[in-house]
């Protein structure tokens, strides 16, 4: 098999149908529950402080490039940054079960992202560049591996002063657990959800982000020290996702994204230095995956790929709305929340609904512009109570290049209509006026929610063409596109003061099916849906960390 018949046979054979889900355990083995906190075992730790309260931001403004003046990076700023990015936000209790939520959502709540920060000196290790493992449960930082000045001034070079790495990797049994096949999916989403989530937290510390797109898989798990092998226990092995380079420095955005690769022999370098900690077990028996083992390693990013980012076809929008709303983002952002069900009455008004969609639109600022290729998903809107606009399914073009492309793969029979009261110039298009409530709840699996909002969605993704045209492990890409917009839809929601939920469960072929998809040409990545929440009382809320709120 070649990577991009692997990834097309995993796509396939983990689509959920209405007469049978993908490959799971299908019951749930309590006993061997993965921690969700990864730790390294005798490593120092460096507490990060919780007690900050940083400058506030309006939430609108975390969507403007340069919002915020650059903080300086120490111990402080970089604090704020994991805070209002992949922090716990508070602790629920039903009964005897307690569980921990975070400022990022994920799937099942298994939270399979870890997080890695390479910084040139703290005050805890002055004048050693060192890398840490960033722990959510506690806030703290503990410290993997001290390099040399040389090795970073190697993998520094070109960059402006002041800027550091941020790693990601994921630890794919955590899904796997639960979810079986599907679960590298729902990895990926995080994925994305993850890196909206440290994108917005830089910009609200005034400083850029971008994804690294030179480096390889292979680089990436080295300088992380993820190639440990032996530390690892082969089922809990963490696989290396992707770089990013945060730069204070405002002058330094000209040479944004443009982190070299390594040299050969830095990377050597790296593999000597002495690393510290043991990572923790984290569950005590394990259920093999051969096909994520697969897809995983189809879908690593290859050494020779270099992806001419100057030639992106990025599309941009004007930004929704000219004013900024009085409310802190940090606010919003530690306020996130997934909705357990939803009203099924309440209506919203047009003009809300539209500043909702308009903010995935794509353009030079946060968090879109810390990718690094072109926009390649669209929105299928199930839309069910909106004042002004009638019940229906519409299409939101994220890219309005691919709307002919879209418009000869979908039903012929669509009405491809501006809908009245939209600005002219918005790509948002009705496709058919009708009442879809059972439609979406039936194709999200059944659940409630994709019918008991305002409107739900499923996110079309170009498929076969772009992971053809760049390669395998463009898959993964198109997840992390899919995550960063749930992260978006997940706040805007919440700064309209309603909520929305992440939705991985849903039926894929009869999706496209409804849309008239019949090829993979185009592919539902995920969905979503948002609406007015009904709370669950018998749920009790406790702060995320003992000293703080
Ligand atoms: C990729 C992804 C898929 C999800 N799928 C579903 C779903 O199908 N149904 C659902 O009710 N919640 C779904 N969720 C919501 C999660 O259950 C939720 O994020 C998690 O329980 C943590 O809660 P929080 O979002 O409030 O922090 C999904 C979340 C993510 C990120």
């Amino acid at each position: 098999m070649t990577p991009l018949s692997t990834v097309y046979s995993y796509h396939q054979r983990t689509k959920h149908h209405f007469d049978r889900s993908a490959r799971s355990l299908g019951y749930m083995d309590w006993a061997n529950q993965p921690n969700p906190f990864r730790n390294y075992l005798g490593a120092n730790e460096t507490q990060l402080e919780l007690d900050r309260e940083p400058p506030p931001l309006a939430y609108d403004r975390i969507y403007e490039p340069n919002a915020a003046p650059p903080a300086t990076v120490d111990l402080g700023s970089v604090a704020d940054l994991f805070r209002y990015s992949l922090a716990l936000t508070a602790w629920k209790q039903a009964g005897a079960s307690r569980w921990a939520l975070r400022v990022n959502p994920s799937s099942g709540n298994l939270h399979p992202t870890e997080a890695y920060v390479l910084l040139e000196s703290t005050a805890c290790e002055e004048g050693s560049p060192t890398l840490y493992h960033y722990v959510s449960e506690t806030h703290c930082l503990q410290r993997r591996a001290s390099f040399s000045q040389e090795i970073w001034n190697s993998l520094m070079r070109d960059m402006p002063a002041g800027s550091f790495l941020v790693g990601l990797s994921s630890v794919i049994w955590r899904e796997a657990w639960k979810y079986g096949e599907r679960a590298f999916r729902y990895c990926q989403h995080d994925m994305g959800h993850a890196v909206a989530a440290l994108r917005l937290s830089a910009a609200l510390c005034g400083w850029q982000l971008k994804l690294v797109s030179t480096w390889s898989t292979d680089h990436v798990a080295a300088l992380l020290g993820l190639d440990r092998q032996e530390e690892f226990l082969v089922e809990e092995w963490e696989e290396p996702e992707l770089l990013a380079v945060v730069m204070p420095n405002p002058a330094g955005v000209k040479v944004a994204g443009k982190l070299p690769p390594p040299l050969d022999e830095t990377i050597e370098e790296i593999r000597e230095v002495q690393w510290y900690g043991q990572p923790n077990r984290l569950s005590r028996e394990h259920v093999a995956w051969p096909v994520i083992d697969e897809v995983a390693a189809a879908t690593r990013f290859p050494q020779e790929v270099l992806l001419d980012t100057a030639s992106r076809e990025l599309v941009y929008h004007r930004q929704s709305s000219g004013s900024s709303r009085d409310v802190d983002a940090r606010k919003i952002i530690h306020q996130r929340r997934s909705c357990l069900a939803l009203d099924g009455r309440s209506t919203v008004s047009r003009d809300v609904f539209l500043q909702i969609v308009a903010r995935t639109l794509p353009g030079p600022h946060p968090p879109w512009d810390a990718l690094y290729w072109p926009t390649t998903i669209h929105l299928a809107l199930f839309v069910h109570r909106v004042d002004g606009v009638a019940p229906g399914l519409y299409l939101l073009v994220r890219n309005p290049g691919k709307k002919d492309l879209l418009k000869q793969a979908m039903r012929e029979t669509f009405a491809w209509q501006t809908p009245s009261g939209v600005p002219s110039g918005f790509p948002l298009y009705l496709l058919i006026e009708s009442d879809c409530r059972n439609a979406a709840r039936a194709l999200s699996c059944h659940q409630d929610i994709a019918a008991d909002g305002f409107f739900s969605l499923g996110m079309i993704a170009e498929f076969a063409e772009p992971i053809r045209q760049h390669g395998a492990w463009f898959y993964r890409n198109l997840f992390w596109e899919a995550g960063i917009i749930g992260q978006v839809l997940y706040l805007e929601a919440e700064a309209a003061g309603v909520r929305s939920t992440g939705i991985g469960c849903y039926f894929d072929d009869p999706v496209h099916e409804v849309l008239g998809l019949v090829d993979n040409q185009f592919q539902s990545l995920y969905h979503f849906t948002v609406g007015v929440p009904l709370e669950d009382h018998r749920l009790q809320t406790q702060p995320p960390y003992f000293d703080a709120e």
